[in-house]
This record gives C-alpha cells, structure tokens and sequence, in this order.
C-alpha cells in the first residue's frame, strides 16, 4: 500500500474509532445487559467496521456534513411523499426516470414502501421479508437501488425504506432451516409444543388482524409445532432473546444504509420483544434495542434517520424517542393526530383535535413528528375516549358513527371507503379508503355534481393546508396530490381480496397526471392548490420544526386556528370544518396580517371564513 493511500485508510480508521468510542461503553452496556455475550459483542464491533470500511465515499461525506448539521432534517424544506415502487412506476428504474415529477411535487423525501423480496400471495404489502439482500425481481435489483439512491441524491431527495425487524417470512432461509427442525434456526423464532403453552401467551396478547388473521400462533403441520405469528401466518416473529438475530439484523440493516438510504423506518417496532404475561408491546428490552440501533448508526453511518413505526396511544409513542443523552429514533409518526383529525371531518367539532395539538404542542422541540392524511395503512380509531366521553361521546358507538360516517351511510357524509378488520368480538373495525374518496371526490365525479366536487375539493386542500401548519414533517400519500379515488379492483385479485387495505394501494393514474397543468380538472385543482401550499412551506420560516405553535380560540366549534412564531414571525392558520360559511373571532389583535394565498392585508379580530375554507394569516 502506498503512503498517501495508507493515510487515507488511516484518517477514515481514525473517524470510525472516533465514533465507536464515544458510544463503546454505553453499547457494550446494554449489549451484556441483554445478551451477556462477550464475543458476540466483539462480533458485533468487528462487522460494525467492515460496513464503515464499505460504506461509499458519498455517503461518509454525507454523513460528516450531516453530523455537523444535525438540524438537516428539521428546517421547513421537508416534504415527504410515500409509494409502492410498483404502483408508482413499474419498478426502480421506472422511478429513477419519474425523478422530475417527484421535484414537481417539490417532495425531497420519497418512502419507498417494502420492495424487499417476498413470497407472491403471502407478502402482507411486501412486509413479509424472504431475503434481507435481495429485491423482488419485478421491481429490479440490488444495483438498481443504488442506482436510485445516488440519484435521489443528486437530486436533493432523501431516500426512505422499510426495515422489517419484527418478523421474516416463512420463506425467509432461516425459517425454511427451522421448519426442518434446525435448532439453531428454530432459537431465532418462538417454537411451542403444545396448545396449552400458546394459549398462556393469548390471555395477555391483543391481536393485530383480529379477522383477517386471529391469534398470535400458527400450528405447523409438517413440523408438528406452533410458531409464533403476531401478524399473519407466514410472518413468522423473530427472537431478539437470542444475541444472533440482533447481530444479523444488525448487518442488514447496515447493508441496506449502505445502498444509500437515509430513512430507516422500523416497522412495527414495538412488538420485536416478547414477555410471557405482558401484552408482548413496548417492552423495556425493545427501547433497549432502539437505543442500540441508535448508536450503532450514529457510528457506521451518521447520516441515517431511524423513523419509529409506533401506532399507538401518545403514551406509549413519545418514549421511543428517548431522551436528550440517549435518544433512540429520530421521527415518529404523528398518529392519534392523524386518526383525531378524520374524527373532527366526521363530526364537525374541532375540540378534541385542539386539545390533541395542545398536547403535541407542549411536547419538547426536539421532538420530530412525521405529519400525513393517509398512509398504505388503515386508520384505526385510535383516539382519546376518557375526553370524548366528557363531551357526552361514548366509544364504541362513536367508532361505529366514524364508519358509517365514513363509508357515506351516516352523518350528511360524501364519504367512500370500506372497512377494515371488523372484530366480530370487540365489534370495533378500522377504515380504509383514499383521502379524495374520504372527501368526497368520488361521490361527486360518480353523481357528476359539480357543486359537491367544488366542496369535496375544498375540504381535501383545507386538510392539506391545516396538516402542513403542523409542525414536523408532512408526508404526502402518492396520488393524494391529484386526488386519486378508491381502487375497487383488488376485489379480482385472489391475493388481495381479504385485505381492504389494497383499496387505497391504487396504481398511480398516470393519465390523470397528465391534467395537473388544467386548472379546471379536478387533478390541476388539487394539484395547483397544494403547490401554492408547499411554497409558503417553504418560504415561510415559522413553518421549521422549532417554532413555537399553539392553538387558539375562534369561538365557533367547527373552526380550529392554529398559531406559529419563530424568530420574529408569526403565522396565523384559520380552518373550517364545516359545511357551512362562517364568522369567527380570533383573539389575536395584534394589528394588520396579509393572507398569504390572496396576498390581501386585513385585521383579523372578526374573520369570514367559506366553508371548508381556510386562510394562512402573515403577520405584517
Ligand atoms: C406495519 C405496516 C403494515 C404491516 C405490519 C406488519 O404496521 O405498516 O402494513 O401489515 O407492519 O409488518
């Protein structure tokens, strides 16, 4: 080796030993204290090296500007937008060349949704991984994600991907070797004998697919054994008791950061540890496990963003940020905000969702929400009941209201979507559908009702509007931005037909598309409006994840209004969610604001407001 190129491996030694020293004690801390495994944690440290050494030049440098910005990903810049690479554009070079619409919508973080190999018929949406390495054929290779990546990145777009810790596949190898009877495979699944020791789990564990895939086991005929399955049948879930699945998952998901990624989003993070008598979610050892991760990015590749897939109750989210000395995930997903803000469409009273921002609102800074209408999930109603039920709201019969409301049958409701998971039991069911079918779109283009479109479009940009003046990151669903309806042809398919969900995963109607320049189509309307949107986002500099922001009082109940400061400037977001026109008072009178969308300056102590409109007040 010559001189000069010793140095260099020298220096980039040097930044890797930087890094692993200032979190060896606290990793080897926590590693004994969950595995007690000395040469494990050696192991561990010897491939943590290999991926720094692997790692390619664009992205160290990526990771050292990142390390001293940590702000990147907190500034007002960030949209995301979610897709199936299939639904979007056939496969990753079909996405590679779609690169410039992605800048049209002025998305600069594009989730890739699971595109991992998986068995056809038995993928759950491609969450159920055979090979960690490997992408599924149809959608391209290994090189091709490479390939993307690095173009995202000339692009300025950040790269999101799942990281699907919970479970492998059935034909994932090492299940393949356990259903053999491979002890050393079966160690990294849970392997029971009998019925008897299944059912002392099920007395404490809540179901996850209730209908579509009751109980957590699933009995294995040809092995004459149960396994545990806390989602469907062929996902078997994996045993982090045992040091050799963390290690190996650990390798993954470095080998996948090293193809360039820089979101790392751990699905379903809350279920990767298992308890007899708990309820087998958020277990200590899983925070343990997170923080972790933490550091072990933070030494290999400091770039990366860990994005906690935590759908559940506030409590039980906001821990899996950690705290201040040890933090574990960098973004969570903003959820009951999510699930609260359907509840206010359907009832028209905006209460429950001003308390709901007044408690994210008072959350320390540092917190970083991912903001979002729709995603490729469900929504379940998730939402804050004791307070409901002082409004005179009981649960049971509001969630039957919110889906009836939401499928049309109830509530003066334009809404389309069907059911999701209707526990027979419980009698509770989730929602699915798209956010234009959610608003009305598909009725009034079915009943070609051009006063109810005008209507169904409106409330689809003011939800749009009001989830931007949140703070955080907003993460469009692909489609939403032209309006996509409903898709009601995974009802043929024999894969899909038990899964409601696929009724918003949707291939994206590239001829739509094409109209977005119209504005008079209902794409250009929808589309044009959240442009203007993105640009305040953009420009304004109260829109960054650290402004202060609070809620305040307009006096009528359909009208939420929401206030953002930040070094000298404040903005001041009015939204109905009403049907109806309205005049409200705003007790912010503190001289003339211009409304950013019309550019006309006014007082704003008493306040016109169209229905399903809003307004983006500047103070001047
Ligand atoms: C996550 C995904 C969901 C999937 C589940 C199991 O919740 O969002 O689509 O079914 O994990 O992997």
């Amino acid at each position: 080796m010559g001189t000069a190129k010793k140095n260099i491996k020298k220096q980039t030694d040097e930044v890797f030993l930087q890094r692993l020293n200032r979190h060896h004690d606290e990793l080897r801390w926590l590693y004994m204290e969950l595995y007690d495994n000395g040469s494990m944690f050696a192991e561990l440290c010897d491939n943590l090296r290999q991926f720094y050494l692997e790692r390619n030049q664009e992205l160290k440098d990526r990771d050292l500007l990142r390390e001293t910005n940590q702000e990147w990903y907190r500034q007002n810049d960030m949209l995301g937008m979610m897709f199936y690479i299939d639904n979007f554009a056939g496969n990753m070079k079909g996405v590679e060349s779609k690169l410039d619409y992605i800048e049209r919508c002025n998305v600069n973080y594009v989730h890739l949704m699971p595109f991992l190999d998986t068995p056809k018929g038995r993928s759950d949406g491609g969450y159920a991984v055979s090979d960690f390495r490997k992408v599924q054929p149809k959608l391209g290779t290994m090189k091709d994600l490479d390939s993307l990546t690095a173009a995202c990145h000339k692009k300025g777009i950040n790269v999101c991907m799942d990281f699907v810790m919970n479970h492998t596949s059935e034909d994932h190898e090492w299940a393949k070797k356990a259903r053999q009877g491979d002890g050393e495979y079966m160690s990294r699944y849970f392997f029971f004998d009998t019925a008897e020791e299944t059912a002392m789990y099920e007395r404490t564990v809540p179901q996850v697919f209730p209908t579509t895939a009751p109980g957590n086991f699933t009995w294995l005929e040809d092995a004459g054994k149960y396994v545990m399955t806390s989602f469907y049948p062929y996902q078997w879930d994996l045993n982090y008791k045992n040091p050799r699945v963390f290690n190996e998952m650990m390798y993954n998901f470095l080998y996948l950061a090293n193809r360039g990624i820089d979101i790392i989003r751990i699905d379903a993070v809350p279920y990767i540890w298992k308890e007899l008598n708990t309820s087998c979610r958020n277990l200590k050892q899983v925070h343990t496990i997170v923080r972790m991760m933490r550091m072990i990015g933070e030494i290999v590749c400091p770039g990366i963003l860990l994005l906690g897939e935590v759908v559940m109750e506030p409590e039980k989210v906001t821990p899996y940020f950690g705290t201040v000395e040890k933090p574990e995930c960098h973004m969570l997903y903003n959820v009951t905000t999510m699930a609260t803000t359907w509840h206010t469409v359907a009832t028209r009273d905006v209460r429950l969702l001003k308390r709901q921002l007044d408690i994210v609102n008072g959350l320390p800074k540092d917190y970083v929400f991912l903001n979002y209408l729709r995603c490729h999930d469900d929504i379940g109603w998730g939402l804050d009941y004791g307070t409901l039920q002082k409004e005179g709201f009981e649960e049971r019969s509001h969630k039957q209201y919110l889906n009836d409301y939401f499928q049309g049958y109830a509530g003066g409701s334009n809404s389309r979507g069907e059911l999701y998971n209707a526990d027979p039991v419980t009698g509770d069911a989730r929602f699915c559908g798209t956010t234009a079918s959610m608003c009305g779109v598909e009725k009034a283009a079915g009943e070609q009702d051009d006063k109810a479109m005008e209507q169904a479009i409106r409330l689809d940009l003011m939800l749009h509007a009001y989830m931007f003046m949140q703070s955080g990151i907003p993460v469009l669903y692909s489609g939403d931005e032209i309006g996509q309806l409903n898709d009601y042809t995974y009802k043929e398919d024999p894969d899909k037909v038990a899964d409601s969900r696929y009724i918003h995963r949707g291939a994206m109607d590239w001829k739509l598309a094409e109209k977005i320049g119209d504005a008079k189509s209902v794409q250009g309307k929808i589309f044009q409006g959240l442009e203007r949107l993105e640009r305040i986002r953009k420009t304004e500099k109260v829109f960054v994840t650290d402004a202060d922001a609070w809620t305040i009082e307009t006096g009528d109940q359909s009208v939420l209004c929401i206030g953002r400061y930040y070094d000298g400037e404040k903005i001041i977001g009015v939204f109905n969610f009403s049907e109806f026109d309205k005049s409200v008072q705003i007790e912010e009178q503190d001289g003339r604001y211009t409304e950013l969308l019309s550019g006309k300056t006014m007082m704003i102590d008493e306040v016109m407001i169209p229905a399903y409109g809003f307004y983006y007040f500047k103070k001047s």
